[in-house]
């Protein structure tokens, strides 16, 4: 029989909130019940806007003796700091992307939710999604034969033109390779496995940026990370892959992602997108077409999976140590762009397991 749903706590109430927000308050899995930010009437208002019980300041959700899980949303400079606190107050923690901004703070973090006995988590939540996960199940299964190599592109003029807020995204330790890449890089190992190494370049086109959009729209943003990453991939079960993530690019050229096997290709959807459609290549006939409907994922799958993890035990797909691990392959690509040579990635991965194929977050489990 049903024991309760799990109670939230969300702290970060930003731009990427609202998706949270709109998403995890019908989950009948997950209950929010408090709201917090450092602009405590911002968090008061995202409370009052989606039902929440409580708005107010960090402090109040990480004390707030109802709370279990902490959803991280705050920019990736609080997420180590914040994550940190809800673990030492005996929290579930679901981090948003990167989990921190460097490695030494990224694997404390890991750390300590072993330590604890909680549950760490990260985004992406995308690859949770019928999208990605379909596409992974097809290639497991064999699909497009052995995968060979890989093609991953997102480029776009970069989040100044759309984000009222954007500074965060050009300071250290984000930039294109930390914010997106995370999306393409999540996917790529859970279908292809470990990273042996890497080389890349990277450039800056503007080292000043402009805010276009909001309150802050003429203000100004040191760039003070890459903002175009191209790197090569060689995965250690011998595929390969190369990606591009940019924010130099006019051209908008976002969700492209290929895999080629020694018996066809296949067109994966958008790893930025829960659902899409996948198309396979093979012999000279036309695409096999696969649609991949929407099962109600959005952001906020990623607390469910944890959710029910937290009540029954079940294991829990995006965990902080796959985003402890993507931040290492992408912390390497910028190593091997820096210091231009080629990067070992020297470090222990096994894939999360894929979800059941009827899971859906829509339904109460627990
Ligand atoms: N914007 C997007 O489309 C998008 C998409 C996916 C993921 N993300 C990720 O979500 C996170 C937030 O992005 P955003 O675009 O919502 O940023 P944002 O700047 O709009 O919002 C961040 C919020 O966190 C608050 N905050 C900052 N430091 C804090 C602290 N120490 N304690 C409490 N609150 C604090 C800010 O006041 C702000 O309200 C980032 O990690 C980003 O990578 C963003």
């Amino acid at each position: 029989m049903a024991s309760q749903p799990v109670r939230v706590g969300l702290i970060g109430a930003g731009f990427i909130s609202d998706q949270y927000l709109t998403n995890m308050t019908r989950y009948p899995d997950l209950r929010v019940v408090a709201v917090g930010d450092l602009f405590e009437e911002r968090a008061k208002q995202q409370a009052e806007t989606y039902g929440v019980a409580r708005g107010g300041s960090p402090e109040s959700v990480i004390d707030d003796p109802e709370v279990e899980l902490i959803v991280n949303l705050t920019v990736p400079a609080a997420h180590g700091p914040i994550a940190t606190q809800a673990l030492e107050r005996g929290k579930h923690v679901w981090n948003e992307k990167p989990l921190t901004t460097d490695l030494d703070s990224s694997s404390r973090l890991v750390e300590l939710a072993d330590e604890k006995g909680l549950f760490l988590g990260c985004a992406p939540d995308t690859f949770l999604g019928a999208g990605i996960q379909t596409t992974l199940r097809l290639i497991a299964e064999g699909a497009i034969g052995r995968p060979l190599t890989a093609q991953g592109i997102m480029q776009n003029p970069g989040p100044e033109r759309w984000h009222p807020d954007p500074a965060f995204i050009f300071g250290p330790g984000v930039g294109p390779l930390f914010d997106i890449g995370p999306y393409y890089l999540t996917t790529l190992v859970q279908a292809l496995g470990p990273v042996r190494s890497v080389s890349a370049l990277s450039s800056i086109a503007h080292p000043v940026r402009t805010v276009r959009v909001g309150s802050k729209a003429g203000q100004e943003i040191e760039v003070q990370v890459a903002t175009h990453t191209a790197a090569l991939i060689q995965f250690s079960e011998g595929a390969q892959a190369q990606t591009t993530f940019s924010y130099d690019a006019e051209l908008q050229r976002e969700g492209f992602l290929e895999i080629i096997g020694t018996e066809g290709t296949l067109v994966a959807p958008d790893p930025n997108h829960f659902e899409g459609e996948i198309r396979i290549l093979r012999d000279g006939r036309d695409p096999e077409v696969i649609p991949v409907p929407s099962r109600g994922t959005g952001r906020g799958v990623g607390a469910v999976d944890m959710a029910r993890a937290i009540r029954t035990g079940s294991p829990v797909r995006a965990t902080g140590r796959l985003g402890h691990y993507v931040l290492q392959v992408e912390t390497a690509i910028q190593t091997a762009a820096d210091e231009r040579r080629v990067v070992d990635v020297d470090a222990a991965f096994t894939p999360s397991p894929l979800l059941p194929e009827d899971w859906s977050p829509t339904e109460r489990t627990v």
